[in-house]
């Protein structure tokens, strides 16, 4: 399997990440299937595409003909049978959900090609988790992009201890060819490196918000102003979604047992509100 040999897409999930990996992918000439079970979802995507590409035709940053040709190379299903069945490569961007991606890559198993490589997104979990619900879990493997997917340049791939040289070195060349700049890492670990960082930035924000030293809006003037962040870390929660921010606390605290792993107060309590951030129009900040 060769970087040449991928010409068809499947990108499953139409969420924060996977709208945009799916015209990322449409944009560097592959043709595309996004899939979710929400049509609702599968619309908002469609219709984010079709808004998006003339834009940037509009404020000259793509010709017409490029923006036609993701269009056409685009499509939207919420049958995994169909937007699976022929491709050379998966990208799964679903909800954060370790069992709801084990049954995933089983039936990804079974529905594609048997060249198929199937790599998940996933931000934390690794892909070791998944790889054994699969038969070729040496074509298994993670493929982190960051939010905004069109804007920010950086993918991580991982290579698991089941994944094969081939499989990271197909991953990271795709990278390339969608204009990504991918990294390689070699073993997994919790959080990759990113998130790692990431982590340490919003555990520090979250105490002393907690704490009541500042509020979120001073904290973020300050990363913003003294560290040139283009974002504080709230109004990046809020871009990330503070779902994600307590599933992922959740799952390593559930893991590790440890009390400075559970979400802070405040995330759960944005959390049980509903109030996630951007997708739903209020997080930290209001976005209506
Ligand atoms: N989707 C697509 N493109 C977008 C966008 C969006 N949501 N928001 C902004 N853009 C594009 C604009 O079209 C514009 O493109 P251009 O320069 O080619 O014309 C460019 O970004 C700049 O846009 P704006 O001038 O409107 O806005 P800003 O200058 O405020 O930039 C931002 C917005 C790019 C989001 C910037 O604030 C930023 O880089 N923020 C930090 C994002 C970040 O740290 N992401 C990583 C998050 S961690 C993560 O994803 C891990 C995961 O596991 C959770």
């Amino acid at each position: 399997m060769t970087r040449e040999k991928i010409k068809k897409i499947c990108v499953i999930g139409a969420g924060n990440m996977g709208h945009q990996i799916a015209v990322c992918a449409a944009l560097s000439g592959y043709k595309v299937t996004c899939t979710d079970i929400s049509q609702e979802m599968l619309n908002k995507a469609e219709g984010f595409a079709r808004t998006y590409l003339p834009e940037r035709v509009a404020n000259g940053k793509l010709t017409q003909t490029q923006a036609d040709e993701a269009i056409a190379n685009l499509s939207f299903t919420q049958s995994l049978e169909e937007a699976a069945g022929d491709v050379d490569f998966v990208i799964e961007a679903s909800v954060e959900k370790i069992d709801i991606k084990r049954k995933l890559f089983a039936d990804l198993d079974r529905i594609t090609p048997r060249h198929a490589i199937l790599a998940t997104n996933s931000s934390y979990i690794v892909s070791s988790k998944i790889a054994d619900a699969t038969k070729r879990p040496e074509k298994v493997c993670n493929m982190h992009f960051f939010n905004p997917v069109l804007v920010m340049k950086l993918v991580e791939v991982v290579q698991g201890p089941h994944t094969s040289a081939e499989t990271a070195q197909v991953t990271m060349d795709l990278c390339k060819k969608m204009g990504k700049t991918g990294i390689l890492l070699q073993k997994e670990i919790y959080g990759f490196v990113v998130n790692r960082i990431l982590t340490a930035i919003y555990n520090e924000a979250l105490f002393l918000n907690d704490m009541g030293i500042a509020n979120h809006e001073e904290i973020d003037i300050a990363v913003t102003n003294a560290l040139g962040h283009p974002m504080g870390p709230f109004r990046l929660m809020d871009l990330t979604g503070i779902d994600l921010a307590y599933y992922k606390a959740m799952e390593r605290y559930r893991e590790t047992c440890d009390p400075k792993d559970k979400p802070s107060p405040i995330v759960v309590e944005k959390f049980t509100k509903g109030e996630w951030g951007k997708k739903t129009k209020k997080g930290y900040y209001s976005y209506e």
